[in-house]
């Protein structure tokens, strides 16, 4: 080797050294990781591109700097099987290092990914699954979609003052379900009302018919439905095949069945139905209207669901954390800082509770009406500050 290639040769060994062990870490420091894991294909795919089209705006409204930090989103499909969640939820905390986990599309998903929360001091913000008892399964998780008995209940109280006493509910069959079901059941039946049958479909493709063909033999006065976000379009459908409605038979339930992702699809056989829930795309804020407006404009006029404000709101609960404990410290102290934040979301105004980690919020009786020609969740009643109701006992 020439001396000039030499030099040449150690030049460039000097540079490589220094970035294998300087300019990685340095570059490491400056990133902020969410690992964002979500269905992405499969029956639960309308959350994953829901909740990744929100976080992607939250970031393009809000930068991706935060304290000094670059917020780096790492989103990965766990196609909405448990199995594999947690396995990207360990790689993601092992390999990339994330400083918090997010997403989760369904309860199992959630259940799953708990202990690696737990075990790795990682705050888990639960964008999307909401069964109760999510938020005991680690004292890392904090939640920003809504749980089932909180939206039930306001429904159970509606129903029976409306004329709706005999009721059949039908939910599938795995914990948002359960819990939807018990609580509607409990809260009927303390206001009057009866729950002449409840019946359970399998969570992974169901077929609605043998269980509709029920419903129409018991003649109830209204149908209760909790399907998981995606599925209320087939329900919708074969209840109108059916020909329920001209029965006499009233749907009703929470809003995952007329939810926004398909409502405008289902055609006007879904007018007055009436769904409690938090979050509607027609909810008159301005904070909603420029949401909504910008999530159309981001994404080839999708409207935004339920499960996009949960992952908006999740965002911005990680950015406040990240802005507050100013880059510095690890999980705890990112958890601390997502405990007790209050703020207005285009849902209206949303609360972390501190003790419970779950999401306090206004919960909303709407009906199926149709404006400019679209058909919209139009908002009626409110009850606010709703705490979850599977908390309290
Ligand atoms: C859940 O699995 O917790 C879940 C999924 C979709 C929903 C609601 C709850 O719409």
């Amino acid at each position: 080797m020439t001396l000039m290639k030499r030099r040449h040769f150690s030049a460039i060994a000097l540079a490589s050294t220094a970035l294998a062990a300087g300019l990685p870490a340095l570059a490491q420091d400056n990133t902020f990781k969410i690992g964002l894991i979500l269905p992405m294909t499969g029956q639960q795919a309308t959350t994953g591109r829901q909740i990744e089209a929100a976080a992607r705006l939250y970031m393009a409204q809000n930068g991706d700097t935060v304290a000094g930090k670059k917020i780096q989103l790492i989103v990965k499909d766990d196609t909405s099987l448990p199995d594999v969640t947690r396995r990207l939820a360990q790689e993601l905390v092992v390999n990339d290092k994330v400083n918090v986990l997010a997403g989760f599309g369904i309860t199992p998903s959630a259940m799953a990914t708990a202990p690696i929360a737990t075990q790795s001091k990682t705050p888990q913000v639960v964008m999307a699954a909401a069964t109760s008892s999510i938020t005991q399964a680690s004292p890392y998780i904090v939640r920003t979609s809504f749980t089932l008995p909180q939206a039930s209940v306001a429904l159970a109280d509606w129903a029976p003052k409306n004329g709706l006493k005999k009721i059949v509910t039908l939910v599938s069959d795995y914990g948002p379900g359960l819990d939807a079901e018990k609580f509607f059941k409990e809260r009927l039946t303390f206001n009057g009302g009866q729950v002449v049958e409840a019946l359970r479909v399998p969570m992974r493709n169901p077929d609605f018919a043998p269980f509709l063909q029920k419903v129409r033999d018991l003649k109830p006065d209204a149908l209760f439905v909790f399907v998981p976000s995606g599925a209320g379009a087939a329900v919708m459908k074969q209840f109108l095949e059916r020909g329920m409605d001209k029965a006499g038979i009233k749907l009703i339930g929470t809003g995952d069945v007329t939810d926004d992702d398909q409502l405008n699809d289902m055609g006007d056989g879904a007018l007055g139905v009436v769904t409690s829930h938090h979050y509607s795309a027609a909810h008159p804020s301005a904070m909603n209207k420029k949401f909504v407006e910008a999530f159309e404009k981001a994404n080839k006029g999708l409207r935004p669901n339920f499960m996009a404000v949960g992952g908006y709101d999740g965002m911005r609960v990680i950015y406040e954390a990240l802005r507050t404990t100013k880059g510095q410290g690890g999980g705890d102290a990112l958890l601390a800082a997502m405990k007790g934040q209050i703020f207005e979301s285009p849902r209206g105004k949303m609360f972390i509770d501190a003790q419970t980690r779950d999401v306090v919020q206004d919960i909303y009786l709407r009906k199926v009406e149709k404006k400019d020609g679209q058909l919209y969740n139009v908002e009626f009643d409110v009850i606010k500050d709703v705490k979850d109701p599977g908390k309290t006992r």
